[in-house]
């Protein structure tokens, strides 16, 4: 069995010592409902609010509130939903989102669209960047949300939110974040960000899947998507305690993944100057180092399909990503690499590596010699296959 090489951290990472440490302690003992009244479950309570403090915060949460979820898909759900349904029965609503949100909130704003809102989608650059001047333009008329990703998570690319609050409240809307990729990648405060609702999700930061968060700014309030007591009335359904502390658990180590980010950036580096010594390729995402985190490369191959890469480099244990999204045998192109004004053939070449604090220079010497044998033989492949 060889060994595995995982640059695959932006879809999800390994559980951190120190999260596994907390949940193994915990699953050990007996987690009571959080909202029975006995002393067993006040105990459970007692963690889940030392968690809930925990996260907060860990994330610049000020005096906000953090909101359970099983992720950051459920809290965009949450953010959307618990702003603009109350507000569309009252009367007509608009939205200003971006052409390079996650799918999750893509889904969402086809979905108000067809409900009735007014949605703006503004366009990003060649490189991903998003263009302030058409956010500017698109906040001339009174919006009721703004929803603006804090971290592309195909592209590493930073979106400018301290430029953007003034912008949304000037406008009269409230400005949502899903900041998923953030948090261990870029230095997050959310409240003095301007930010009034943000996504968040433990398992891209050392913590397990199936848990997240919304939080809010003091003084938001939200409509539920699912009715319930628990959550303040916000989030029905008995609390995720293990989870919860898992995530507290993961994201105190927030300042010590931040401070790998350095060292991340040199490595990224290197596979980059490693593989234009391979032949040609082009970079997504290229911009100046200020707007990007550092530990994304994207590139694609001409001539060499994303996922037919992405399997390959599978077979010699290295998990890497294309943005394409397998739909009923279908590869559909990356819809952020589209919106950067690519062909979807363009789009459909795109590999995403993304390093994480386990990721040695080893590993990047390891991809190098494999791309070094794999690029030319799928190359040819492919081409004997037009
Ligand atoms: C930017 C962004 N938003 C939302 C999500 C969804 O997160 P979760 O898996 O916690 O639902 C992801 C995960 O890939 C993401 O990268």
């Amino acid at each position: 069995m060889f060994a595995m090489i995982y640059l695959d951290a932006n879809a999800t990472t390994p559980l951190c010592p120190e999260a596994a440490a907390a949940m193994t302690a915990a699953i050990a003992q007996f987690l009571a409902n959080p909202s029975s009244l006995h002393a067993r479950g006040q105990a459970a309570r007692a963690r889940l609010e030392q968690a809930r403090n925990a996260v907060r915060d860990a994330v610049g949460g000020g005096s906000g509130k953090i909101v359970w979820t099983s992720g950051a898909t459920e809290a965009n759900a949450l953010a959307w939903h618990g702003i603009l349904s109350p507000r569309l029965r009252q009367g007509p609503v608009r939205v200003v989102t971006t052409a390079v949100e996650h799918p999750s909130i893509v889904a969402l704003a086809t979905a108000w669209q067809q409900a009735g809102a007014d949605v703006v989608t503004l366009p990003v650059d060649s490189a991903g960047r998003l263009d302030l001047h058409a956010a500017a333009a698109a906040l001339q008329q009174p919006t009721t949300l703004v929803s603006v990703m804090a971290v592309q998570n195909e592209l590493g690319v930073v979106y400018p939110l301290a430029e953007l609050a003034p912008l949304a409240h000037a406008a009269g809307a409230l400005l949502h974040c899903d900041a998923t990729q953030a948090p261990g990648r870029i230095p997050l405060k959310l409240e003095p960000l301007g930010v009034d609702l943000a996504s968040l999700s433990a398992h891209k930061a050392g913590g397990p899947t199936g848990i997240g968060a919304l939080w809010l700014r003091r003084g938001v309030v939200v409509a539920p998507l699912v009715a319930g007591h628990q959550e303040d009335g916000l989030r029905g359904g008995t609390e995720n305690v293990l989870g919860a502390m898992g995530m507290a658990a993961a994201f105190a180590t927030l300042p010590t993944r931040l401070a790998t980010m350095p060292r991340l950036r040199q490595l990224r580096d290197a596979l980059w100057l490693g593989v234009q010594a391979l032949g040609p390729v082009a970079r997504n995402g290229a911009v100046a180092a200020h707007e990007e985190t550092g530990h994304v490369l994207n590139v694609a191959w001409p001539g060499i399909d994303g996922a037919r890469l992405v399997r390959a480099l599978d077979l010699d244990g290295v998990c890497v990503s294309s943005g394409a999204a397998c739909a009923s045998g279908t590869q559909e192109p990356s819809h952020v690499l589209v919106a950067c004004g690519q062909t979807p053939a363009q789009a459909r070449a795109g590999v995403r590596f993304s390093l994480g604090p386990e990721t040695t220079a080893a590993d990047i010497d390891t991809v190098l010699a494999l791309l070094a044998r794999l690029l030319p033989r799928l190359r040819d492949a492919q081409r004997a296959q037009l």
